[in-house]
């Protein structure tokens, strides 16, 4: 099982920014890098993300040896390690909360975490390090985001981010290890059993154009099968998923 070495700031620009930095100076796997708040916080495709203290901001470090397709399914993983320390902090959340693909955590359908990887690749397509940010909306969610958010504080629990850190840290160890032995296949099987839309109509948001249909299945590399109105099924890869109003 990893040891992790926390390394906590009150402030910093952006905590993956940091890990990855440490990252390109040599650090090992198991780094985790928090702060406070942050300066120049990012989410996925270029957004911001709003980083006011009290939320959890954190940054892991890991080396595994796989492809960039294998590494690209730590956000499923890490979607079920947020997941699940909710559930310990509150268990009464649990039949409320849900994994949105592709990684994304809700509660009550609005979004409580948001999950950044970013990588360095070999040029044997192997990969160097991976970072997972990972946002998750303790006591504060933002207005006016394309997703509505909610935080934790919003559903009546306080814990701040010292207190949740080390949940998180637990419950993310024991699924890396097990993604490690066994592969995929347990984190995709429990990731199903938590997702939102499965079987249900949908609308993915493309840069340049939207696809509708129904969230059939994820299939073994991660992608989103939707099938689709003209009777195909068609493999996503990217994209920001809604519900087909
Ligand atoms: C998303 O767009 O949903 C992903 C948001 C990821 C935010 C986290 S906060 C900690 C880490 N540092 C960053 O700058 N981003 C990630």
């Amino acid at each position: 099982m990893l040891s992790w070495r926390v390394d906590a700031h009150a402030a910093i620009d952006s905590t993956n920014e940091e890990a990855r930095r440490q990252a390109e100076a040599s650090a090992a796997e198991g780094l985790c890098v928090t702060a406070l708040t942050q300066t120049a916080g990012r989410g996925r495709r270029g957004r911001a993300w709003e980083s006011p203290e009290g939320n959890l901001f954190a940054s892991l470090l890991l080396r595994p040896k796989v492809s960039a397709a294998e590494a690209a399914k730590l956000g499923f993983l890490t979607s079920l390690a947020v997941t699940e320390a909710v559930d310990e902090v509150a268990p009464r959340l649990t039949p409320r909360l849900a994994c949105k693909w592709p990684n994304d955590v809700l509660l009550d359908g609005a979004k409580l975490s948001g999950i950044l990887l970013e990588s360095r690749t070999r040029a044997d397509a192997g990969i160097d390090f991976v970072v997972v940010g990972i946002g998750v909306n303790l006591a504060w969610a933002p207005a006016g985001t394309p997703y509505p958010a909610t935080s934790l504080k919003l559903h009546g629990v306080t814990i701040p981010p010292r207190g949740f850190l080390p949940v998180l840290l637990a419950r993310y160890g024991a699924w890396y290890a097990r993604w490690q032995e066994e592969g995929f296949a347990p984190v995709r099987e429990a990731w199903l059993k938590r997702a939102q839309g499965i079987g249900r109509p949908v609308v993915v948001r493309l840069p340049d154009k939207e696809l509708h249909g129904i969230f059939a299945a994820l299939d073994e590399t991660g992608a989103l099968l939707l099938d689709q109105p003209d009777g195909g099924r068609q493999a996503v890869t990217a994209g920001d998923v809604f519900p087909a109003t």
